[in-house]
């Protein structure tokens, strides 16, 4: 090397480093900062061990510890245990999806609890120790104890069981420390009696008990909005709840839960009521719209268990939320789903969160226009207040926003933007305005963009007061309820319920 030669890079390369992966990476470091010490409960049954895309998927759960989640893993061993029960000429038997567990039968469970326990910590180590995931831990044992489910109507469940007590205070100490803790389908009781425990119903309780800020199911399946066809990928609490009813009434109507068809087209329908007012709350402008959601996924001829699965997980769900998990998500057993859901404002899965409550005044309280505004309210106390006015098709106001004096700074002022967001929405506004004269910068900071006059409506252009001066605000509102739930999310909305 006889001589040196200097020059600058500036221009140089430019289209590579402005391409799709330094904006995809940008755009993840907002998810990335609000996951960094999120303990996540991530349930997956034993068909994931099975799937070819295992591997990978361990991989992306290394990577999300990488990335500052705490983890805890639930894994199931269903598919193992048919398997091994066959083998050994052991007939299964289910009473309302519960599995009834003989002595002998308890065996071959244990066997088969064993071997997803093995394939999952190997998975962990090898990322653990030679790949790209870091060195960690993985914990297991007596991190909750059992006791047996007993007779119900007339049914002994021998050595099935359920959860007694998670260890909270253990699995978080593990946790403080880097490791990854792994949950399996096997309990103990105190005096050491072994049980086999629904793994779905261990994962939906240990989330509540940890304080984790989400329960993540890996499964198969979807629902779909009937009428469009497209697939649901977010739902309120209240949403949840209604869905689950609509579904008991119809399995008790048909006497046994729906199976239509076969193939990968056929659907089990099930009606949701999307975006109506859950049990706490009601709103005064009354924007509730029913539609009828399908059941879509898993193999051909399989609807029935499949609608019965994500039933079952949709319950789950909703109890580990009333227990005080902020979200809880269904995401399809494929690779890089997991990193798409959690890191990404669209998600690849589904999506359960919680309610507010935001209840009205009645039309005796409030003045002419009541139907236009909404209250926040704990007990007889009005927390905050907002008004919600449609101009046309697509615009809409919000406007008298405040929170009382004493509640500010909790999310409650975010959390009636986003109701807002979400009313318009359900009502087909693309366009939020607001006119401020003092807290311009805290729209903003919420997705606002400064407009003009010109841009308002022409019924509000006129009325538009030129003494005052209000500057303008518009939101377009894109990416539907789910992008409202990722900004929620983004917002760190403290402790709502
Ligand atoms: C603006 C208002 C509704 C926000 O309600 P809130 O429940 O306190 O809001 P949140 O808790 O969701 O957000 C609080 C954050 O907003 C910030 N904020 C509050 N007022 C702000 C303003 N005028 N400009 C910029 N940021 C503001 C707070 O400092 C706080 O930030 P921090 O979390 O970094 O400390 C409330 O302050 C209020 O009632 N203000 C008086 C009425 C008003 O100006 N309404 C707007 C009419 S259009």
């Amino acid at each position: 090397m006889d001589a040196l030669r200097v020059r600058s890079l500036s221009g140089e390369g430019d289209e590579e480093t402005s391409g799709s992966f330094v904006d995809l990476f940008r755009g993840c470091a907002p998810y990335i900062r609000a996951h960094l010490g999120a303990i996540m409960v991530i349930h997956m049954g034993g068909e994931v061990v099975e799937d070819p895309n295992f591997t990978s998927i361990m991989d992306d759960l290394g990577l999300l510890r990488l990335l500052g989640a705490r983890l805890v893993i639930v894994t199931g061993a269903r598919p193992q245990m048919s398997t091994l029960l066959q083998q050994a000429g052991i007939k299964e038997e289910f009473r309302d999806d519960l599995r009834v567990t003989s002595k002998e039968a308890l065996k071959v469970i244990k066997a088969a609890a064993g071997f997803v326990r093995i394939e999952v910590e190997s998975a962990l180590s090898r990322g653990a120790r030679g790949g790209a995931a870091g060195d960690f831990h993985v914990a297991g044992g007596n991190f909750f104890s059992a006791q047996p489910v007993g007779v119900r109507d007339g049914v002994d469940y021998g050595c099935t069981g359920e959860v007694r007590k998670v260890e909270a205070d253990r699995i978080r100490a593990q946790l403080n420390e880097g490791g990854v803790v792994h949950l399996t389908c096997i309990g103990y009781s105190g005096s050491g009696e072994v049980f086999n425990v629904n793994s779905v119903d261990l994962a939906a309780k240990c989330a509540a008990s940890v304080g984790a800020s989400k329960l993540i199911y890996i499964a198969d399946g979807y629902l779909e909005d009937a009428t469009t066809g497209e697939i649901i990928n977010s739902m309120r609490l209240s949403e949840a709840r209604s869905l689950l009813s609509r579904y008991e009434k119809k399995k008790s109507n048909n006497g046994e839960a729906v199976a239509a068809g076969s193939g990968a087209g056929a659907m089990a329908a099930v009606d949701v009521e999307k975006d109506s007012p859950p049990a706490e709350v009601e709103m005064a402008g009354g924007v509730a719209a029913d539609k009828e959601a399908a059941v879509g996924g898993g193999s051909a001829g399989d609807v029935h268990g499949v609608e019965q699965r994500l039933m079952r997980l949709t319950e789950k769900a909703v109890m580990a939320l009333t227990q005080g998990v902020s979200r809880a998500h269904v995401v399809p057993p494929t690779s890089g789903a997991l990193l798409q859901e959690l890191y990404t404002r669209d998600g690849a899965g589904l999506l359960i969160s919680r309610d507010m409550i935001l209840v009205p005044r009645t039309p005796e309280q409030l003045e002419a226009d009541i139907n236009e505004f909404f209250v926040i309210t704990r007990d007889e106390t009005v927390l905050g207040v907002a008004f919600f006015k449609r101009y046309g098709q697509d615009h809409a106001e919000v406007g008298c926003l405040a929170i009382h004096r004493d509640y500010r700074k909790r999310g409650w002022g975010e959390a009636m933007l986003s109701y807002l967001e979400r009313v318009a929405l359900a009502s087909s506004v693309k366009h939020l305005f607001v006119l401020s004269t003092v807290t311009m910068q805290w729209f903003v900071e919420r997705g606002f963009r400064e407009s003009q006059v010109s841009d308002l409506p022409p019924e509000r252009r006129e009325s538009y007061n030129w003494e005052r001066m209000s500057k303008i605000y518009h939101k377009t509102l894109g990416g539907g309820v789910r992008a409202v739930d990722a900004e929620e999310l983004l917002w760190d909305v403290r402790g709502m319920i």
